[in-house]
């Protein structure tokens, strides 16, 4: 009898290992059949998937886990006063991580972080009702290290019913279906039309993968697999084979704002695409236009003479699209320079730069800027501060006063 258990047993977890394996040959990808999903390009491409799956992209959406999250929960370093009587207090319970909301000392109700959207400079999370999601008050900052309002939100007032719609998704997450209804006027014409803020929890695929640059990749997977001998590559669009205003296309579907009227989903967009299909205005034209440092790298960078009078810079020509922005400016330089080569200073700004004249082009041409879209208050009616980022409007601009 006992052997009998024991041979169960095993043959229990021979099924459930056999199984397993099979789970993972056959991934379903909530886009569809033609996807592959990023792990599946790991085993040909290490370099690329070591460090796109560390970068900023693959977390500007993620699920709202311990690991992922920035803010503090504990050490009184975890509640916003809204005033003497309410207060806002960041909580772990049970491995779920809440913003309670207390009145008079007393718990009113608690709001589980969901989803948490950026990483590099703020995290801003979202709960799920139904099939909406709703964004929480109180965001991390990293500049003040420090909770403090989501962006357009009161210091005053807690709300926690704004909602968030697909578009936050569309340039954060690589996809959120939405759900179609069909109308029919008569028994013959029938029209299928998207209820726009209507989302599908298990459809979402978090950060931005391979596929969402790439364009879906399942074929190339099978193709390569099939004939692991070829060099060169298959069913799949070639960023070296593209025009200049293709390549540039690619990234300015999420770094051109989100001001012009959009005629299709950002989730529809293949690379090779015309943005024009998507996009009622060129995005990036207008030099007259003060556009934000947030969220619009391509309208600035547009305005810049680099870009203008030089016939290939694209976002490539300083990124490796693969890995985030490096801190380590000198490297910036030395891009400049390879088209810069002579450039003659005036004594006067020569002897402000001192040595880092060679080094730190980037300071002095690409400042940092306040975004005049996201300003933030801290606790207990605490001092407005502002989001700064760096300028790509390459341009000489007053010296530095500090
Ligand atoms: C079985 C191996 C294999 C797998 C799996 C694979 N690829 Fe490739 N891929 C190749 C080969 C071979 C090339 C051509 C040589 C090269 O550029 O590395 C290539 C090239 C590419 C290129 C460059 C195309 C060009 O011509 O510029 C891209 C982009 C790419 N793959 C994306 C992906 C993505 C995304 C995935 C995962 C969904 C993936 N690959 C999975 C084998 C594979
Ligand atoms: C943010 C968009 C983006 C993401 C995410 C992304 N790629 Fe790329 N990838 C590009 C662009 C753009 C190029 C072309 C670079 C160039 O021509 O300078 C490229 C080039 C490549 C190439 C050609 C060789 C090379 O390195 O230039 C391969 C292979 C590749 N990507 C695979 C992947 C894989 C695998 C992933 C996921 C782990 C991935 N990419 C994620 C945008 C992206
Ligand atoms: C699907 C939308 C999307 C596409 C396509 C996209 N980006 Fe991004 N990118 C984002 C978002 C969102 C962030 C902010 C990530 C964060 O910090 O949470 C970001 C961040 C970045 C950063 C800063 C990352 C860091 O941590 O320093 C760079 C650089 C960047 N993108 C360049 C590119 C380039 C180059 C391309 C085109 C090859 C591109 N992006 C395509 C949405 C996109
Ligand atoms: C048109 C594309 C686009 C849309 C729509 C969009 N974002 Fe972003 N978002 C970006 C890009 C690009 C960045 C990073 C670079 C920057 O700030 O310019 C970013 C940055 C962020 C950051 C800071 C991340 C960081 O650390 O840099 C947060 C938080 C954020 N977005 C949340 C949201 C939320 C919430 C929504 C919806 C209300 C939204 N975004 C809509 C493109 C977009
Ligand atoms: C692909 C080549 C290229 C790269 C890379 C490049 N530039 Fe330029 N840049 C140009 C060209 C071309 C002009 C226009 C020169 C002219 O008008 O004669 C220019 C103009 C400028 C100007 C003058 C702007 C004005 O409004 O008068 C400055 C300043 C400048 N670049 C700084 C930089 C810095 C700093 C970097 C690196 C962050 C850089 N450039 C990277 C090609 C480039
Ligand atoms: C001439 C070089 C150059 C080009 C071209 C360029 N960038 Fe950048 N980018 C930089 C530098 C320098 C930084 C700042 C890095 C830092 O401060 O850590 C940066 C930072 C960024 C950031 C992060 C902003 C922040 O303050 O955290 C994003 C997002 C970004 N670039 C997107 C793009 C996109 C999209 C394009 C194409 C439209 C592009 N860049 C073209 C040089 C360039
Ligand atoms: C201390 C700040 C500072 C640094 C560092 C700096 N520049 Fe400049 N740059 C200026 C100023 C200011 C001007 C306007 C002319 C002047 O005062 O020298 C200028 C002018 C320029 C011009 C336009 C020249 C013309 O003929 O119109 C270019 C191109 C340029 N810089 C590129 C660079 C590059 C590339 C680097 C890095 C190798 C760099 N600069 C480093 C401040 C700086």
């Amino acid at each position: 009898m006992k052997k009998a258990k024991f041979l169960f047993f095993i043959l229990a977890l021979i099924i459930l290992f056999t199984s397993c394996k099979k789970e993972s040959d056959n991934y379903i990808d909530p886009r569809g059949t033609d996807y592959a999903g990023s792990e599946s390009c790991i085993q040909c491409h290490k370099i690329q998937s070591e460090s796109a799956f560390h970068s900023s992209h693959f977390k500007a959406s993620s699920p709202a886990t311990k690991e992922n999250i920035l803010g503090h929960f504990k050490n009184g370093k975890n509640t916003f006063v809204y005033d003497a009587n309410t207060k806002l207090v960041m909580e772990e319970r049970r491995d779920t991580l809440y913003q309670v909301l207390y009145k008079n000392g007393k718990e009113v109700q608690a709001y589980p972080f969901e989803i948490l959207f950026g990483i590099k400079h703020a995290q801003t999370s979202a709960y799920w009702k139904n099939h909406y999601t709703f964004e929480l008050p109180i965001s991390y900052y990293k500049s003040i290290n420090d909770w403090a309002t989501s962006p357009g939100y009161s210091a005053t007032v807690p709300n926690f019913e704004r909602q968030i719609d697909k578009e936050c998704f569309g340039c954060h997450s690589s996809n959120i279906a939405s759900r179609y209804v069909t109308t029919s006027s008569d028994s013959i014409t029938f029209m299928t039309m998207e209820v726009e803020d209507f989302m599908s929890k298990r459809t979402l695929i978090y950060g931005i993968d391979c596929e969402r640059c790439h364009g879906p990749a399942k074929q190339h997977v099978r193709t390569h697999l099939k004939f692991p001998d070829l060099k060169k590559a298959q069913n799949i669009v070639a960023f070296k084979d593209l025009k200049r205003q293709q390549r540039i296309d690619a990234c300015a579907i999420c770094h051109s704002g989100n001001d012009k009227l959009k005629i299709k989903s950002r989730f529809q967009y293949k690379p090779g695409d015309d943005l024009l299909n998507y996009f009622r205005g060129v995005p990036a034209s207008n030099d007259s236009i003060n556009y934000d440092v947030h969220g619009n790298q391509l309208g600035l960078l547009a305005q810049s003479k680099c870009f203008k009078k030089s016939e290939a810079m694209d976002c490539m020509t300083c990124h490796n699209p693969h890995e985030d922005a490096s801190k380590n400016l000198a490297t910036y330089s030395s891009m400049c320079i390879s088209c810069h080569q002579g450039i003659e200073h005036t004594p006067a700004t020569i002897k402000t730069a001192g040595k880092s004249l060679l080094t730190n082009c980037v300071e002095c041409h690409m400042p940092k800027q306040d975004s005049k879209a996201i300003r933030f208050q801290k606790s207990n009616g605490g001092a407005m501060s502002s989001y700064s980022l760096r300028t790509h409007k390459i341009a000489v601009y007053p010296p530095n006063k500090k």
